[in-house]
């Protein structure tokens, strides 16, 4: 249903969705959503059939940070591999700004990103100084999104439950960042082809650090 929101937001079931709408309705969504999905049957069917959930939640990046200072305060300039990275959005982390709540807020050199992460924190979370530097990024991921694909793109956004606009708010602002910034993403098995993709990593950041 996200999905069908999504390709036409003139549609009177919008009126209900917080991901769409500033203002939501709260009253009795039923009558209209009943026509909507008996005007869509066809549409809606098609995507059950030929899709199934995927997801790619930047959120995660604020947790990662702080363990990935710690690795490139001891190693230098990091090579990601992110493994079931589905579009590859957490690959561009360092694109992202974030707000430990306590701790203080970090931004990309080149200034505050539209994708803006807050994230609470506790007397044990250590809180990273800096933004490591990173010097190679690649994803593996056996169904991966095509960020510069727009039918797929917006399959992301309607994974998003809709009740949750800050998730498809922060989505939003990641995909336009990686389209200018799309990143490397391969298909292939976690089990199966890690090996070679870590080697890969491994030699993409020592050639450009
Ligand atoms: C829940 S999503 C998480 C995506 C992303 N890491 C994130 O944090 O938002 C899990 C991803 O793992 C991928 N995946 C599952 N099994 C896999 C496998 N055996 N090899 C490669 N990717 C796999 C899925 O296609 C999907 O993109």
């Amino acid at each position: 249903m996200h999905h069908e929101i999504l390709l036409d937001l003139t549609v009177p079931i919008a009126a209900w969705y917080r991901s769409v709408t500033a203002e939501p309705r709260d009253d009795d969504p039923w009558p209209t959503f009943r026509e909507f999905c008996l005007e869509r049957s066809t549409s809606i069917r098609h995507t059950i059939a030929t899709q199934t959930t995927q997801t790619n939640e930047i959120g995660r990046c604020a947790v990662l940070l702080p363990v990935l200072k710690i690795v490139a305060d001891e190693v230098g300039p990091l090579s990601l591999l992110d493994v079931g990275t589905s579009a590859g959005l957490n690959l561009n982390l360092d694109r992202y700004s974030y707000r430990y709540q306590p701790g203080g807020g970090l931004d990309p050199a080149d200034g505050i990103s539209s994708a803006i992460l807050p994230c609470k924190t506790n007397a044990e979370t250590p809180v990273p100084a800096a933004i490591p530097i990173i010097s190679g990024r690649r994803g593996l991921d056996q169904s991966p999104v095509n960020v510069r694909d727009p039918a797929q793109a917006r399959w992301l956004q309607a994974c998003v439950w809709p009740e949750k606009p800050e998730r498809f708010t922060r989505l939003a602002a990641a995909l336009e960042i990686s389209r200018e910034h799309p990143p490397p993403v391969f298909a292939g098995d976690a089990i199966d082809d890690v090996a070679a993709h870590a080697r890969e990593a491994a030699r993409e950041g020592i050639q450009s650090s």
